[in-house]
């Protein structure tokens, strides 16, 4: 499932960023054609912003298996709607993966890891990175207050996988609380799971900037392509 909703205030709000051209194609497509090519993922749902003018397109890429979902206001509404709408044909009990659009350097490699270190094993888990700065606080004028330790610190990344009831329940439970998750894994650890933290073997940077995209671009050409792994 592909929340791809956003609008990119960071990005350029005039060009969405889903759709800037990458590796001749586009963000959004590069994050999707792994998920597209793998026949473990029996369905497949995009959540698009409801006015995006690329959802014909996009609706016949995807094909049978997939389908378009229309966003909500934040991130997580966005996965809810796309989970509401899996639950037709699928198990409370089924995987789903939750992967961002803005992610377009997945590698096939680290969804495998995720799955194998995940299915059977825990409740769920997500691809992340130890962090290697070290972490300043600032203060309101921007001034180091102090340099809080990062052992045991990471970067969370996507896919997040997690069962699809379970997934549900979590942000549905978060959103009546008024509470906005900012991933899958935080929505599970107010309902107490302990999510699989999976390091990432791969470059799987999120383009959130322009300068990301020049970055996300050379991880792919390095890599010889879409889905790679070198
Ligand atoms: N997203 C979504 N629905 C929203 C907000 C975000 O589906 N209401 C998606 C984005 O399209 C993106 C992913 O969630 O694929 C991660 O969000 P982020 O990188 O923050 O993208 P944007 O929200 O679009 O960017 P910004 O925060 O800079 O506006
Ligand atoms: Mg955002």
């Amino acid at each position: 499932m592909m929340p791809a909703a956003g609008s990119g205030r960071r990005f350029d709000p005039a060009n969405p960023k889903q759709y800037a051209p990458l590796a001749g194609s586009t963000v959004l497509e590069c994050a999707l054609a792994p998920f597209l090519d793998d026949a473990r993922c029996r369905s497949i749902r995009l959540v698009l912003a409801r006015e995006d003018p690329q959802r014909r397109r996009l609706e016949l890429a995807l094909g049978r298996r997939g389908a378009v979902v229309d966003g909500g206001a934040e991130r997580c509404d966005s996965v809810l709607r796309g989970l509401v709408s899996l639950a037709d044909g699928m198990d409370a009990s089924d995987w789903v993966l939750v992967h961002d659009a803005a992610r377009p350097c997945i590698a096939r490699a680290d969804i495998d890891q995720l799955i194998a270190q995940v299915d059977g094993r825990a409740e769920g888990g997500l691809l992340a990175v130890p962090l290697v700065d070290t972490l300043k606080r600032a203060d309101a004028d921007g001034s180091c207050v102090d340099t809080p330790a990062r052992t045991g610190l990471w970067c969370a990344q996507t896919p997040q996988m997690f069962r699809l009831g379970a997934l549900r329940a979590a942000l549905e439970r978060a959103r009546a609380a008024g509470r906005v998750p900012t991933d899958e894994a935080q929505a599970m650890e107010w309902v107490g799971v302990r999510a699989r933290l999976v390091a990432a073997g791969h470059a799987n940077p999120k383009v959130t900037t322009p300068a990301d995209l020049a970055l996300a671009a050379a991880v792919l050409a390095a890599r010889g392509g879409i889905g790679g792994g070198a």
